[in-house]
């Protein structure tokens, strides 16, 4: 028996099921009898909770609404595996389950941390002489992993905000200058300002743009977004700013913490972030009197399949496929990484990197492609992200909402 297990680790996206996607159709090609999923990652695969992806996608319908739908298919978990020495038999009962399964492989797509978990269990293969392969396949909103170019989730992420900003523009720009509306609205990515820079795609031939970007890379100065919205408001007629979720003041205090209570943390130590727009907007209100409306993208963001980037859902689909060739040559311990190959026309290929200089880091966005004093991102971040966001798959839409897979 040839078997192979994928499972799905942190927040979702709107491409990750393409990985899912590339996975199967290349595994089958390569001959292995059964393609396994996990349900709700490795916390789920360590109760034995497994589904055959031939029960799924053996018919090519499937596969193509699979690419249209948002969300882990197979269900995500935020589980931090344990150290070896600290929980030995935690390694023992997945292994065995591997036995088990016959599984000679076993990818995993997600963020820093879920790479962490790869990292981990190809480390204890490695040391105690198991013949299992495991394989890093990059997925975040967050856009945040090293190495990589840019990460399968981004771009679809990246343009439901461009598009989203657009419209919101659009709409607060309808009323005149008595009725100024002061806009905020909230895009996730934790510590790295990869998605909120993004806002700056709204900008083009038809569209002026956002008129503030507030990043996590740079810090954030309550007095200079108070005199920069006055003085925004003496001349314009609309305001409309992004604002990341991660956003600290100089003393590492997060904005959203400024007007609330203390925040929910999750297995890995992460603050739940959202609320900042609220409190900025609340701040704004109190300080100028002007009308404000706080937005969260939040959830929409990264379940927007119906805007989601061709670009992203192609490459979703081939760093997938990349990782069952990658294991079936017998290499462990490793990441697929996307690598820009031609600018113009824009290209990319995929390839590979050792997963511990990868787990656990953080890229965040060059000093050089931020515009700190007008908080504006310059022309090369522009060069950089407009490309992956281009291109359009539709939905399949059945009674005027689009249709997914789902699991039984
Ligand atoms: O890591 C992806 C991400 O979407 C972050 O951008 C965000 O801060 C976080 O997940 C939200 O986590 P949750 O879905 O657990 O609230």
């Amino acid at each position: 028996m040839k078997n192979i297990i994928v499972g799905q680790s942190g927040g979702p996206t709107s491409v990750i099921n393409s990985s899912i996607a590339g996975v199967y159709k290349k595994a089958k090609e390569l001959g292995y009898d059964h393609v396994y999923g996990m349900v709700n990652g490795i916390e789920g695969f360590l109760n034995d909770n497994i589904i055959d992806l031939d029960d799924y996608l053996s018919n090519d319908e499937n596969y193509e609404l699979l690419k249209r739908t948002p969300s882990a298919f197979l269900g995500s978990c935020r589980y931090k595996l344990p150290k070896f020495e600290d929980d030995p038999d935690t390694y023992k009962k997945i292994f065995e389950l591997l036995e088990k399964h016959e599984i000679e492989s076993l990818l995993y797509t997600g963020g820093n941390d879920s790479m962490d978990t790869v990292k981990m269990l190809s480390d204890y293969a490695k040391e105690n002489g198991k013949s299992q392969k495991f394989f890093g396949v990059p997925k975040t909103i967050d856009n945040d992993l090293p190495i990589t170019d840019h990460c399968p989730g981004y771009g679809s992420c990246a343009k439901y905000i461009a598009t989203s900003l657009k419209e919101i523009i659009r709409d607060n720009e309808s009323f005149n200058k008595s009725r100024l509306t002061v806009c905020i609205v909230e895009i996730m990515g934790r510590h790295a300002g990869w998605l909120t820079a993004a806002a700056a795609l709204a900008k083009d031939d038809n569209c002026s743009g956002v008129d503030a970007i507030y990043l996590p890379e740079d810090t954030f100065d309550l007095d200079e977004f108070l005199n920069r919205v006055k003085t925004l408001a003496e001349t314009k007629s609309s305001i409309v700013i992004a604002v990341s979720e991660g956003i600290q003041t100089a003393d590492g205090k997060f904005v959203c913490e400024l007007g609330a209570d203390d925040r929910a943390v999750d297995a890995f130590g992460h603050k739940q972030l959202s609320g900042c727009a609220s409190t900025l907007c609340n701040i704004v209100a109190k300080e100028t009197g002007l009308k404000t409306r706080a937005i969260e993208f939040s959830t929409l963001q990264r379940a927007a399949s119906h805007l989601a980037s061709l670009t992203d859902i192609n490459e979703a689909e081939a760093v997938g496929a990349r990782a069952v060739e990658e294991v079936n040559k017998g290499n462990t311990g490793m990441m697929v990484t996307i690598q820009r190959v031609s600018e113009d026309p824009y290209k990319s290929e995929t390839d590979v990197y050792d997963i511990h200089d990868i787990a656990n880091v953080e890229k965040k966005i060059p000093d050089e492609w931020i515009d700190k004093e007008n908080k504006q991102m310059t022309e090369e971040f522009i060069k950089y992200a407009r490309p992956l966001i281009i291109g359009e798959l539709l939905p399949i839409f059945k009674d005027g909402v689009p249709t997914h897979l789902v699991r039984k």
